[in-house]
This record gives C-alpha cells, sequence and structure tokens, in this order.
C-alpha cells in the first residue's frame, strides 16, 4: 500500500497479540468483546497522544501546590458506526470516562457492498470537540467515508478514525478521500475476498461481538 501522511499503523506487539485471538474462530463472545475493549484502549492511548485540548489547573500536593495540565473536560465525543464500533466504546470510555456519544448507524449492502445510513444522533456541540469515529473493521472503506462526510456535514473539523483491522483498498479510499482526518489501524490486512470481506480479518465483527450467528 502507498504510503498516507495522515495513517498510522500500530503493529505494536501486545496488540497483535490480542488481535491473534481476536482472529481466531474458536474465541468465545465474551473475550472476543473483551479484547476489543482492551485493544481500543491501547490505540485510544496512542492516537490520542497529540491534539487532546488540555487547560491548567491548581493542584495541592503534601507539600506546595503546582499548575498541572489536564484535559478539559467534554473534549472529546466518541461516534461509534453501529453495530460494531459500540464494542469500541467503553474501551475510549476507561481513558475519556466523561465522552459523549453519538451513534451513527450503517449496514453494507450485501450485493453492492455499498453503505446504507439508517440513523444518526450525534451529541449537541459536537462540531466543537475532538471525534473520535470508531469501527473495528475498515474494509472497502465505504462506511468510514460516508460517517465521515456525515460528520463533516454537522460541522465537525477535527476527526481521528480508529479501526481495530484494515484492508489496504479500503484504508487507502478513506485516507485520499479525506486526507485531513487521521487514520489508526491496528493491523494492515492482506485484501478483500469477493464478498468484501477482510483476510484474513476475523469474519463479522458484528456477529462476533454480539453472538447473531
Ligand atoms: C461492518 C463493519 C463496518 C463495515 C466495514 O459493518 O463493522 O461498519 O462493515 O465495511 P466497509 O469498509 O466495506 O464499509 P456491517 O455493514 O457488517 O454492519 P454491522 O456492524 O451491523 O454488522
Ligand atoms: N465487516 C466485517 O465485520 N468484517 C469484514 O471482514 C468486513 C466488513
Amino acid at each position: 500500500m502507498k504510503q498516507y501522511e495522515n495513517v498510522v499503523v500500530f503493529d505494536h506487539p501486545l496488540i497483535k497479540h490480542k488481535i491473534a485471538i481476536l482472529r481466531d474462530e474458536k474465541t468465545s463472545m465474551k473475550e472476543f468483546r473483551e479484547l476489543v475493549e482492551e485493544i481500543t484502549t491501547l490505540m485510544t492511548f496512542e492516537s490520542l497522544k497529540e491534539g487532546v485540548p488540555t487547560v491548567e489547573k491548581q493542584v495541592k500536593t503534601p507539600l506546595e501546590t503546582c499548575v498541572q495540565q489536564v484535559v478539559e473536560d467534554n473534549a472529546v465525543a466518541v461516534v461509534p458506526i453501529l453495530r460494531a464500533g459500540l464494542g469500541m466504546v467503553n474501551g475510549v470510555h476507561r481513558l475519556f470516562p466523561l465522552a459523549k456519544v453519538g451513534h451513527i448507524g450503517m449496514y453494507r449492502d450485501e450485493e453492492t457492498l455499498e453503505p446504507k445510513p439508517y440513523y444518526c444522533k450525534l451529541p449537541d456541540g459536537i462540531e466543537e470537540k475532538l471525534v473520535l469515529l470508531v469501527d473495528p473493521m475498515l474494509a472497502t472503506g465505504g462506511s468510514a467515508c460516508d460517517a465521515i462526510q456525515l460528520l463533516k456535514e454537522r460541522g465537525c473539523k477535527n476527526i481521528k478514525f480508529m479501526a481495530i483491522i484494515g484492508a489496504p483498498e479500503g484504508v487507502s479510499r478513506v485516507a485520499e478521500s479525506h486526507p485531513d482526518v487521521e487514520i489508526y489501524v491496528s493491523t494492515l490486512d492482506r485484501c478483500l475476498n469477493d464478498k468484501g470481506y477482510i483476510l484474513p480479518g476475523l469474519g463479522d465483527a458484528g456477529d462476533r461481538l454480539f453472538g447473531t450467528k
């Protein structure tokens, strides 16, 4: 895949270890859900190391008073792409417990693989926040591109997108369509199959999170 300035592939050994378990078809729904949450927390820590608004606060230690940088309340919003993105919300909340949550509902048409939007509810004032859009799978990139477009139409200017597994074609599509959005993927897989599934991938993330198959 071409190199993009707005794409970061983590390739961290600890995250890779957890993704190996996530991929395994024998991994239970419970363990799958827990791993998605844990990986999301690790990704959030890394992807938000820059750009999070902070403010100064006076802190009184047992010895003296000092000025410290703390994260601004309500600086971050998390927006999962339904359904599978829901599995990542708690992972963000572990680090940003005050993050408000918007929801964007999209499913892929099984024939055309085009995303079909069916729901959108975003918190008031989201346009002023750092928006963390989350979805475990970035396949053709159609869902992510449309979700980002929707956020931009609502006035969001500071958007980061996090996916656990990305396919090269999807990563390229999002990177080129939205060069102003930072894209974080934990690992880059080989390609898509003729049904638009990521190879080797992990199957259908929504079904594995929610036990629908
Ligand atoms: C999956 C996944 C992404 C989308 C990725 O959702 O969670 O939203 O596919 O594919 P794309 O990059 O080709 O758009 P799906 O449409 O299966 O819906 P679900 O989460 O409700 O199962
Ligand atoms: N959505 C998934 O859940 N898995 C894939 O491999 C592709 C899209």
